[in-house]
């Protein structure tokens, strides 16, 4: 697979998952958003494992780097993200009862992108390597993606307790349309409010 790299011998950027690397994601996933998707997917094993297993490699955006993903950037696109599963996964893998609620979690953190919209549901980078650029790299990545796509605006969600990463998105352009207000939320997830963002793309963000 043919990636992008920064010509300083940082981590390769690759359009897909590589096939091997499914647990690895995965658990990148878990140790960024384990605390939002707990409630949903719990206990640890069985969320990674569940994560793993419905991948949609063509929806993520991965740094590999000396054979190892380092970094990884998810998004929804053409109806599929990175992550998958549908109700009867649910079932399959957790049961009837214990379901329910699970796809009562789930189903808050369902997101459909409008036409010409690409939206970008989780960025996670290793944590002994954050703070060296790969997430930003993983942004402009994302950004080409959707220009390539004929995308005419990026989204995402950013909660309150992570000014970190809203920070970053500002960085790249990323502007705040709305913010949901969910006190109700914040025992249960550990944030009470969810600000989206958008970025507009032009055909100049393409990297083709
Ligand atoms: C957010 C995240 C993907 C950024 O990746 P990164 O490779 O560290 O990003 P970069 O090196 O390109 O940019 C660094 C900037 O990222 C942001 N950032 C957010 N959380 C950070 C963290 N724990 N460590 C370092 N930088 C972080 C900051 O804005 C930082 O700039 P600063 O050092 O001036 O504050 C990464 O920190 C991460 O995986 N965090 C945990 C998961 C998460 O919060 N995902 C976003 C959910 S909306």
């Amino acid at each position: 697979m043919r990636g992008t790299t920064d010509g300083n011998g940082g981590p390769t950027l690759l359009r897909a998952v590589p096939t091997g690397a499914e647990a690895r994601v995965a658990a990148l996933y878990w140790e960024a958003f384990g605390r939002k998707l707990g409630p949903a997917l719990d206990p640890p094993d069985s969320g990674r494992a569940f994560i793993a297993e419905h991948l949609h490699h063509d929806r993520g955006i991965v740094a590999v780097h000396g054979g190892e993903v380092v970094g990884v950037a998810g998004y929804q696109l053409g109806g599929r993200g990175l992550t998958g599963g549908d109700v009867g996964d649910v079932l399959a893998a957790y049961g009837l009862f214990r379901s329910l609620p699970r796809l009562a979690v789930l189903a808050l953190f369902e997101r459909t992108p409008e036409p010409g919209e690409l939206v970008m549901d989780g960025i996670a980078v290793d944590a002994g390597r954050r703070g060296l650029g790969i997430g930003g790299r993983l942004l402009t990545e994302v950004t080409a993606v959707a220009a390539e796509h004929g995308c005419h605006r990026v989204r995402l969600d950013v909660i309150d307790v992570n000014p970190r990463a809203r920070a970053l998105y500002e960085r790249h352009g990323f502007t705040a349309a709305r913010t949901e207000r969910t006190p109700y939320l914040r025992t249960l997830l550990g944030f009470g409010a969810v600000t989206t963002m958008h970025r507009p793309v032009t055909p100049a963000d393409a990297r083709a």
